[in-house]
């Protein structure tokens, strides 16, 4: 079986346009001064595409970008991450998704304009695509209204071409937690909520009840909760992980979507699933120590090298 990539991830495009050192809050009718502003790619399936290529697997985009400087830059960034964007779609009529993050203190407000990622669907994705990977990850239920109903239809699909499938859906901005999981969750072999997503999703207020509910539609279960670590949920088996805990975190943006890459990596070197666990708690740690959520991934070398001076970690 001599497929091209080792994985295909699905999900939106954005550019995160940040502002840093606001001199107060946002207030409306009025305008504030920021001291600090970045462009960088945004969106937790970029993050995660960029991130796993970057460990060394072979990764390919599908998602959609307009016509714009914002949806060339995208596809530049991910491309000097070595993601192939030959199957990313441009659709010239469209503006590409921009998030704006207003950071204050350790707080922040985001508002994120979803354009073209908004268009992509189920039916922008052919078998031939899907043949071409051994793993197909989706990101971002919520954000992407095409999908709507339909996730299981691209799961099932990735099954029957021969892949194994990731699904991190990511917050609903409308709060809604309109997916059935029941239909969906039998197709994903590994799901990669955070604790807060989880409990929303299944509508409970602990983890334990959380995975009584949806153990039995789902496989192998990780579950997020940031400078506490992870918890892995398989064959009724409930495992903890600590984080390697990072004191001096500089931020936190894009540490789930890290920790799937890392979870993503050794599960496709068919690690053990403990390994896997403790990898990704590694590579989520990782991400904390530089700012944004890619710049502390260059190639695995160098992650490892993070890894061992700042928390210790023994290959
Ligand atoms: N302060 C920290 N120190 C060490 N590891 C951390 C820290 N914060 C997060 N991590 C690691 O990163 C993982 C993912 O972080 P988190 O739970 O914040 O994910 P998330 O909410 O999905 O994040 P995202 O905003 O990127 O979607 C955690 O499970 C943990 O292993
Ligand atoms: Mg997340």
């Amino acid at each position: 079986m001599n497929k091209k990539f080792d994985v295909i991830v699905v999900g939106e495009l954005n550019v995160d346009l940040i502002l840093n050192q606001i001199h107060s809050f946002p207030e409306i009718g009025k305008e504030k001064f920021a001291d600090n502003m970045t462009l960088t790619l945004g969106s937790s399936a970029a993050i995660f595409a960029s991130n796993l290529s970057s460990l060394g697997m072979r990764v390919a985009f599908i998602g959609a970008i307009g016509g714009d400087i914002f949806g060339r830059f995208c596809k530049e960034e991910l491309e000097k991450k070595g993601v192939d964007c030959s199957m990313i779609l441009k659709r010239d009529e469209l503006e590409t998704g921009a998030t704006v993050i207003l950071n204050f203190g350790d707080d922040r407000a985001n508002i994120t304009y979803q354009g073209a990622m908004k268009q992509l669907s189920i039916y922008d994705i052919s078998e031939e695509m899907l043949h071409r990977g051994r793993h197909l990850h989706f990101s971002s239920y919520f954000f992407q209204p095409g999908f709507k109903g339909q996730l299981d239809c691209l799961f099932k699909k990735a099954k029957e071409a021969g892949l194994t499938t990731s699904f991190d859906m990511q917050w609903d901005p409308s709060e809604q937690w309109d997916l059935d999981f029941r239909q969906v969750l039998p197709f994903v072999d590994v799901f990669i909520p955070n604790e807060a997503e989880l409990l929303n999703l299944t509508k409970q207020s602990t983890l334990e009840k959380a995975l009584e509910i949806i153990k039995d539609t789902a496989n192998i279960i990780v579950v997020k909760r940031g400078k506490w670590g992870s918890v892995l949920f398989y064959n009724n088996e409930i495992i903890s992980c600590d984080a390697f805990l990072n004191n001096e975190v500089v931020d936190a943006i894009g540490a789930g979507d890290s920790f799937n890459a890392g979870f993503i990596f050794s599960y496709l070197k068919k690690q053990t699933l403990i390994h896997c666990q403790k990898f990704a708690n590694l590579t989520g740690a990782v991400s904390t120590t530089k700012p944004g959520g890619t710049t502390a991934f260059t190639n695995y070398p160098e992650i490892i090298k993070t890894a061992k001076e700042k928390f210790g970690y023994e290959e």
